[in-house]
């Protein structure tokens, strides 16, 4: 039986073995997806495992999007392009590093029906997923992507990656067509300790954040008058393409699919 595997530390909350052995089940594929939590010094004989099929592809997760790289023969456009990997498949002899999330975030806002031509944009935090959403931002017409970060030297950083970022002071919150929710306040019910009021209203407030479905960030956008969305579906397109990476087939994505991320 063939196995995968998401790696990460921490690792029990990841709900990707709950989805992926789903959809394995839903297309007869007779294959298991577990997690494991790792320590950066595990990651190499980890990879080595693919290298050598005891494992046949695998999900990264956070602290090691960017740490996994050393150890792949080759990255796919958005994966350099992100310096961020969360699939990793064996191809032709080969350690493929991909980039999953970006196509998630796309699909999550082109589903939302939101249009982003021509739209200043602002993204909260600097962490792992950061690169990937400004990847896929990038490619909507925005006129602007702005981060705000409360380490400023992180938010700096990812001007490595893309030079047109603007680097906004945290705290000095103005108007903005679409604030997305990158940090992780909001996991265990924090607040973000900042003056939305100044965004305006009808905006999108977006939120990467799954679960909890609603977080007070969402919450307080939704009071001001903006149109809210929580990131299940950013979370269960990254799978999904990751899914096609592996096994060449298209998973179904429905209600029952949002509802298995809704039980825990
Ligand atoms: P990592 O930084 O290891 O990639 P992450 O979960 O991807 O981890 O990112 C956490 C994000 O939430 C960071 O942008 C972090 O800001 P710092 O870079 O300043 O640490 C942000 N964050 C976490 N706690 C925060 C808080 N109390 N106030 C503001 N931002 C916070």
């Amino acid at each position: 039986m063939k196995k995968y595997l998401v790696i990460g530390n921490p690792i029990s909350h990841s709900l990707s073995p709950k989805l992926h052995n789903y959809w394995l089940k839903q297309n007869n594929i007779n294959a298991v997806y577990d997690k494991i939590k790792l320590e950066e010094k595990e990651i190499e004989a980890t990879i080595h495992d693919i290298k050598k099929q005891k494992i046949a592809g695998c999900n990264v997760t956070v602290p090691f999007k960017k740490k996994v790289i050393p150890f792949l023969d080759k990255l796919s456009i958005q994966a350099e392009q992100t310096q961020s990997v969360n699939t990793i498949i064996f191809e032709n002899g080969k350690l493929v590093g991909h980039n999953t999330d970006t196509f998630g975030f796309d699909k999550a806002i082109k589903s939302l029906n939101f249009n982003m031509k021509g739209k200043k944009i602002l993204i909260l935090g600097a962490g792992g997923v950061v690169p990937s959403i400004v990847f896929a931002i990038k490619k909507m017409g925005v006129s602007e992507i702005t981060i705000s970060n409360r380490t400023k030297q992180k938010a700096e950083n990812l001007k490595v990656l893309f030079q047109e970022l603007n680097i906004l002071e945290w705290g000095n919150l103005k108007n903005f067509d679409v604030v997305i929710n990158a940090t992780s306040l909001g996991l265990n019910n924090e607040k973000i300790n900042l003056d939305f009021s100044k965004v305006g209203k009808n905006k999108l407030f977006y939120d990467v954040i799954y679960n909890p479905t609603e977080t007070n960030f969402l919450k307080e956008g939704k009071q001001l008058g903006n149109i809210t969305e929580n990131g299940a579906s950013m979370f269960i397109y990254q799978a999904f393409e990751a899914f096609k990476l592996w096994h060449g087939i298209e998973p179904e994505v429905n209600f029952e699919t949002l509802k298995l991320l809704k039980n825990d």
